[in-house]
């Protein structure tokens, strides 16, 4: 059988330069070769264990998928869906949740980083994250799930999960493995951290284009161009990092030695870079509007993707059903 991938991006806004280097071109490297069995989903579910906005829950998560499918995702090679029309993630969710103790879930970092962000929302929803994040990877049997490092912490409770399921009940699910593409660590316009959709300020969108990239860019925080040394964080530094993500080496190498020769002009700097970042958005966002204009196109692949993928998953809900003693 081919390895199975799963992965996917909360539903809580449209995808970022950050989600395209770093995840979304793994998701293409996995799709494109023929040894992989790709599901790749939008998480709205997921989307609602912190505050969300019911008017746009939806849009949000077709606009993912939008964004996926202008990035190369393609439903002829991947299954491409919205977890939340796949009912068995959260029955399975239920299941996991009687195989791990609260303790587990409250000394996670990700669910301490969760509660200091919105200490009024601390929901049981928030506390099931990574319960409901396991049984989406292990009611598709999947082995490798493309993610970021900081999503390990989850990794680890899904192969807990799996290890518990598999000596109690007998089942037969893999323990699986976080997966690193090529991924690039692409950093924030703040210059703290990485681009990330929570951070308002860090990111620049799939879709924005050249003005509101030069806008962005004018935002991200620098000095007067001189300086005895280069840090290695800072709106400086993402901006030397982004020159080389985007134009090439050695320009970046040009401009460091500027910095710590005759300076830099930022405005120059930021000029070459929002162009240099529009172009390469140009044909993700001219595919966009393909599917912008096709809204019904859309809609039957995440009906279609949603079908296949309530195949396998009607298939792991039965066998966990027989094997935990389940009425039939
Ligand atoms: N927690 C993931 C993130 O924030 C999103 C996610 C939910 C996910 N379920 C998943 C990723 C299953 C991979 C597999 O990035």
């Amino acid at each position: 059988m081919n390895k199975r991938v799963f992965s996917g991006t909360r539903a809580t806004g449209r995808l970022h330069l950050g989600n395209y280097l770093g995840a979304v071109k793994g998701y293409l490297e996995l799709q494109n070769d023929p040894d992989y069995e790709t599901i790749y989903m939008v998480m709205d579910l997921h989307a609602i264990t912190t505050p969300f906005d019911k008017e746009k829950l939806a849009e949000n998560t077709r606009n993912v998928i939008m964004d996926y499918l202008a990035c190369g995702l393609d439903p002829e090679k991947s299954i491409i869906s919205a977890q939340s029309l796949i009912p068995e993630h959260t029955y399975l969710s239920h299941i996991f949740s009687s195989e791990i103790s609260v303790a587990r879930m409250q000394h996670l970092p990700t669910f301490k980083e969760k509660i200091a962000q919105h200490p009024d929302n601390v929901t049981m929803a928030l506390l099931n994250y990574p319960v409901l994040m396991a049984a989406d990877i292990l009611l598709y049997k999947a082995s490798l799930v493309p993610v970021g490092v900081d999503q390990e912490p989850h990794l680890e409770v899904a192969r807990e999960i799996a290890r518990k399921m598999n000596q109690k009940y007998g089942m037969d699910f893999p323990e699986p493995k976080s997966f690193s593409t090529k991924g690039k660590y692409v950093p924030s316009l703040l210059g703290e951290g990485k681009m990330s959709k929570s951070v308002s300020k860090s990111f620049i969108n799939l879709t924005d284009d050249l003005d509101t990239i030069r806008v962005k860019l004018s935002l991200v925080p620098t000095d007067n161009g001189k300086g005895n040394e280069l840090s290695t964080k800072g709106g400086v530094f993402a901006l030397l990092e982004l020159y080389e993500l985007f134009i090439d080496r050695e320009g970046r190498k040009d401009y460091e030695d500027k910095y710590l020769s005759t300076g830099i002009k930022y405005s120059e700097l930021k000029d070459n870079l929002a162009r240099a970042i529009a172009s390469r958005l140009e044909p993700i966002q001219k595919e966009r509007k393909y599917y912008e204009d096709h809204p019904e196109e859309v809609d039957r692949i995440i009906k279609d993707g949603a079908q296949k993928a309530g195949k396998i998953a009607k298939e792991t809900i039965k066998e966990v059903k027989e094997k935990m003693g389940f009425i039939a």
